[in-house]
Order: structure tokens, then C-alpha cells, then sequence
């Protein structure tokens, strides 16, 4: 299958290089000629496990090319899949200004029948609102489908995800266009859900603030674990036992962050706004989530008193593990308010310093976990990187001026912590 991808971000790309690795015949667009450059030269703008290889492998196969032009991606392929940004704006609602112009740029070139799948997060309706732009903008009065496939991958894991995700969604009415992307996905053997263009748009961000829904919930348990001298971990584990509930997503923790849920759960509740429904359960569980990192917050004031001065070591800077994604990251936030009440903020997170640095280069960043500690006063976990658990903590504790760890994801085991002579402080045990 000949497939166009516009917009070679981490879904964009990650997508593209998983199509190529498949078998289909791959062609990524992105408008930063920077960025088509860079991946021409096999170097990948993200750190995402596992991608440079696969798309290093696919681009020596001659399956996987890049271009900045859409006019030669619509030529050339069958399905035209759209994955630029759908950022945030400052009320809640989402920036379609780059889904516009596409669907525009789009019309512009078309020719011949083409598949337009709508694979970003969008408001529902938005498919609708996609084909009559493309009607309209159409002036060779060409055949064409509209079709949303939302993308349910994690960063991180986004690889895994792809290549064996729990279900593909794809909404369209078009059996012309439900053909050709069964076609798309044989390859996959996952389980395919046909809907109707609004349901599969609803699907995305039903799912997404189902989930954080889910961690807002622990969150809210840890803090009466917390009143109620109970152990959130094991409250979880005996709930996430019945097969109904399920295991995932219930640790606690600093609350969510990044580039998804955010933004997500504030557009749904806007959508549902604008439907005419109030979705105060969902407002609920976004206060819940601010709430979080405002009382570990609190948590530290209480031990340190004062933070002006003091010498604060950051583990962690991505918003969550295994990406380096800084955006709407709960650690970040932390950060910035640690400097801003003058506290000295010493960190390290394996991948996410870079993009870290563009973004707060008054932070003193480490060469490596352990420097965290040096003369410290106390240390902060605050991204569930597996390296942090593994670390070296009677060394730690030896470098620091006070061993206070506050454990923002309940990386590290209470009992021992406090054994090797710590204060330990996590979250809802
Ligand atoms: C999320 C969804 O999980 C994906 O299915 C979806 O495709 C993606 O958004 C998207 O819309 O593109 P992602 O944001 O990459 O994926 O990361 P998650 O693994 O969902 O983590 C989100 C946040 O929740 C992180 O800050 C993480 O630390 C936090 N989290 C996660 C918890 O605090 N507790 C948990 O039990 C799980």
C-alpha cells in the first residue's frame, strides 16, 4: 500500500517508520525543511526507543523517504494519513489552524481518489468539517473519502504500541475507503473497530480522559490512604486484581502530565461544553490532577521549611519515563517553582536535559544521578525512570547534607529508605 503521512512529529514519524517496517511503501511530509533534512541524513529529532533503528532500516530498504512536498506525497500515494499538531489554546479548546491549511493543501493537489485520514487528536466533527474544506478547495473536482483513525500509542513505548496496538479504530462510512484501510491495517492482525466518522473522533478522547480519569482517582485515594494510615500501592494492587477495574493506570504519583492528557482532558470538557453538557466529572478529575502536585509540593514545605537556599537535587525531568519529552511535565512545573521560591535545583534525567535546557537553563543540570546528591538538602523523584530505582542510595545518602527523599512516584521501597537512616516521603503510603 502506497501511504502518505503529513506531519512527521512522534506520531507522524513513529507511525510512518512502523508502515514502512510492515511492508507499505512510506512517504513522511513535514514543512521544517530542517527536519526533512535532518531525517534525510538518518538522524531522528526525538528520542523514542527503538526509532532511529527502524527508521534507519526502512529508509536502506527503500520503503520509508521523506519531502516537504505534499504535492508529491498526494501524487504518489493511495492513503494520505494527517498527523500535524492540535496544540492547546488559551481557553481549552484546540488550535485547528494546521488541520485547516492541510485539508486545504490537500484539495489543492488532488487529482486522482485518495483516502484523507484523520489520525491527530481532534475535536469530533472534525472529519465532517475535513471533507467539506477539501470539497470546497477541490478544483480538480476529484474523487476522495474522509476517514478518522485515531493513533493510541504511548511515548515511550510508541514502537510496541504501534506494531501490536489493542485495537484499530477507524471511522467511515465510505466501503470504497473501509476497504482500503482494512487493507492498511491486515498486516497488523489487531482487532478493527468500524464507526462512524464522529464515534471513532469521540473514541480519542473518551480514552484518553477515561485514563487520566483512572490515575486521578489513585491520586484522590492516596490522599485518604495518606489521613487513613493505608498503603495507596496496596490498595491498588487488590483493586487492579479484579479483571473489571485491571491493574494499569493506577499509580500514584505527582499527577499526569505531557503532551496528551492536559490538553486532551481540557478539550473534552470544553467539546462537551460546546454539546451543551457540562462534564463536571471531568472537571473534577482535572482539579484532582493540579491539587496533586500542589500537596507534594506541600509535603516538601513542610520538611524544608523554607526553600530559598536550599539545595535541591531533581531526579527526573521528562514527564513521564523512556522519552525525553519535556511538555506539560509535572517534574518541570516543580522545577520551576523550586527556582522561583530561590532554592537551587541540581538535576538529572537520563534523556530529557536537552530539551530541558531550552526551556529552564537556570536549573544546574548533572552529569549523572548520583551527582544529584552533592551537599543537598533533599533529593526529588519526580519522573518514573527505572535507572532512579536501581541508584545507588547509601552513596546517595553519603553526599547529601540532610537524606531527605520525597518520592513523587513511589519508586523506591519505604521500608528500606527508612531502614538506611532516610526520610522518606512518598505518595499515599
Ligand atoms: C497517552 C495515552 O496513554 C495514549 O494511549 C495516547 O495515544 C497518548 O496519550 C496520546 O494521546 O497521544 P502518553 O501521554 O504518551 O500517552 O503517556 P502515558 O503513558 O499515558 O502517561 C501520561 C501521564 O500519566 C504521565 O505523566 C505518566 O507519568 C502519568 N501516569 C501514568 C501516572 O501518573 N500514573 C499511571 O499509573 C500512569
Amino acid at each position: 500500500m502506497k501511504i502518505s503521512i503529513i506531519g512527521s512529529g512522534y506520531v507522524g514519524l513513529t507511525t510512518g517508520a512502523c508502515f514502512a517496517d510492515i511492508g507499505h511503501e512510506v512517504i513522511c511530509i513535514d514543512n521544517d525543511s530542517s527536519k526533512i533534512k535532518s531525517l534525510l541524513a538518518g538522524n531522528i529529532p526525538i528520542y523514542e526507543p527503538g526509532l532511529e533503528e527502524l527508521v534507519q532500516k526502512n529508509v536502506k530498504k527503500g520503503t520509508l523517504h521523506f519531502t516537504e512536498s505534499i504535492e508529491e506525497g498526494v501524487e504518489k500515494s493511495l492513503v494520505i494519513f494527517i498527523a500535524v499538531p492540535t496544540p492547546p489554546l488559551e481557553d481549552g479548546s484546540v488550535d485547528m489552524t494546521y488541520i485547516e491549511k492541510v485539508a486545504r493543501q490537500i484539495a489543492a493537489v488532488l487529482k486522482d481518489y485518495r483516502v484523507i485520514v484523520d489520525k491527530s487528536t481532534v475535536p469530533v466533527k472534525t472529519g465532517e468539517k475535513v471533507y467539506q474544506t477539501i470539497k470546497r478547495y477541490n478544483s480538480h473536482n476529484s474523487e476522495f473519502d474522509v476517514v478518522s483513525n485515531p493513533e493510541f500509542l504511548r511515548e515511550g513505548v510508541a514502537i510496541h504500541d504501534l506494531l501490536h496496538p489493542d485495537r484499530v479504530v477507524i471511522g467511515a462510512t465510505s466501503e470504497r475507503a473501509i476497504k482500503i484501510m482494512k487493507e492498511v491495517y491486515a498486516p497488523f492482525k489487531a482487532p478493527i473497530l468500524i464507526t462512524d466518522l464522529n464515534s471513532a473522533e469521540l473514541i480519542k478522547h473518551a480514552s484518553n480522559s477515561f485514563l487520566a480519569l483512572k490515575i486521578s482517582y489513585i491520586n484522590a485515594l492516596s490522599r485518604i490512604c495518606e489521613a487513613a494510615g493505608a498503603n495507596v500501592q496496596m490498595v491498588a494492587e487488590g483493586m487492579g486484581l479484579d479483571h473489571r477495574i485491571g491493574k494499569h493506570f493506577l499509580k500514584a504519583g505527582i499527577g499526569w502530565g505531557g503532551s496528551c492528557f492536559p490538553k486532551d482532558v481540557a478539550a473534552f470538557i470544553k467539546i462537551s461544553q460546546e454539546l451543551g453538557y457540562d462534564f463536571k466529572l471531568l472537571k473534577e478529575v482535572s482539579q484532582i490532577n493540579s491539587d496533586q502536585k500542589e500537596i507534594f509540593l506541600r509535603k516538601i514545605r513542610d520538611v524544608l521549611w523554607v526553600l530559598k537556599d536550599k539545595r535541591i537535587g531533581l531526579l527526573g525531568l521528562a514527564f513521564k519515563n523512556n522519552t525525553d519529552d519535556v511538555r506539560s511535565s509535572v517534574a518541570m512545573d516543580l522545577a520551576r517553582v523550586f527556582l522561583k521560591e530561590g532554592a537551587i535545583v541540581q538535576a538529572f534525567d537520563p534523556k530529557a536535559m536537552g530539551k530541558a535546557k531550552e526551556v529552564l537553563p537556570s536549573i544546574h543540570y548533572c552529569s549523572s544521578a548520583l551527582d544529584v546528591a552533592e551537599e543537598a538538602d533533599c533529593v526529588v523523584i519526580a519522573t518514573e525512570w527505572e535507572e532512579f530505582i536501581n541508584l545507588d542510595w547509601k552513596s546517595m545518602k553519603s553526599k547529601m547534607i540532610s537524606p531527605i527523599v520525597f518520592d513523587g512516584r513511589n519508586l523506591l521501597d519505604k521500608k528500606r529508605m527508612i531502614e538506611m537512616g532516610y526520610h522518606y516521603v512518598g505518595v499515599g503510603n
